[in-house]
């Protein structure tokens, strides 16, 4: 399962790609606006951290809007995919989208049926909500594990992102149901990374290290 940083937060980005599990980074428009500036030169610095797919999130309503903030974002990197929220006038966009060659995630998906309209219209990848669902008493892994099965047994290309996660469980479930790609925030990552286990081990091993070298100093 490919993992892609959920922020328009550069340093996180920088961390993680130090790490080598980055696999791409997703933006939206509340994200940015925790970072604030321009929008633009956030997604050019993060296109040369990350090879992998950016997506950068059109706000139009309207189709020819979406193709106008579409089509200069696929100007600013070549891995920039356009990030449309789910809707009518969504699904006439990522089929132009994808006539004109350029990528595009379909983001606001809750519903496996959502998915497959916009595996239809054209969508690279797919973006089902799964935290927000389970923040409403639905399970939201349902989703990725039924949309997954039905692009696997139609032979259909696009990737589903579980997005939306919001805590390690949901990273291995993700990766349980298939999902092609999680995006996840950079403090679930880090959860991710830690075990009480694993940093108390830390600490014993270094005490141990260091009082068996005292011990041979002291021999002589
Ligand atoms: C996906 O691309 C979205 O940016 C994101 O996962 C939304 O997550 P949230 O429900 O925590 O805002």
């Amino acid at each position: 399962m490919k993992i892609f940083l959920d922020t328009a937060d550069i340093e996180e980005i920088r961390t993680v790609a130090r790490w080598g599990v980055l696999d791409g980074v997703t933006t939206n428009p509340s994200l940015y606006a925790k970072i604030g500036g321009s929008y633009d030169e956030i997604l050019k610095e993060v296109c040369t951290i990350t090879s992998g797919p950016v997506s950068a999130e059109v706000v139009a309503d309207d189709v020819e809007g979406m193709l106008k903030e579409g089509r200069r974002f696929a100007t600013l990197a070549p891995n920039i995919v356009v990030k449309v929220a789910m809707s009518e006038n969504g699904l006439e966009a990522i089929s132009r989208f994808a006539d004109e060659g350029i990528k595009t995630n379909c983001t606001l998906i809750f519903t496996a049926n959502q998915g497959l309209l916009a595996a239809k219209a054209g969508a690279s990848l797919i973006s089902p909500f799964v935290g927000r669902l389970d923040d409403i008493n639905q399970d939201g892994m349902i989703v990725i594990r039924d949309l997954v099965e039905i692009l696997a047994i139609h032979g259909i290309e696009s990737e589903v992102i579980a997005a939306s996660i919001r805590n390690p469980l949901h990273m291995t479930q993700a990766a349980l149901a298939g999902s092609h790609i999680a995006t996840l925030p950079f403090k679930i990552l880090q959860q991710m990374v830690h075990h009480p286990l694993t940093d108390k081990g830390i600490v014993q091993f270094k005490a141990d290290w260091a009082a068996a070298q005292s011990e041979l100093a002291a021999k002589g």
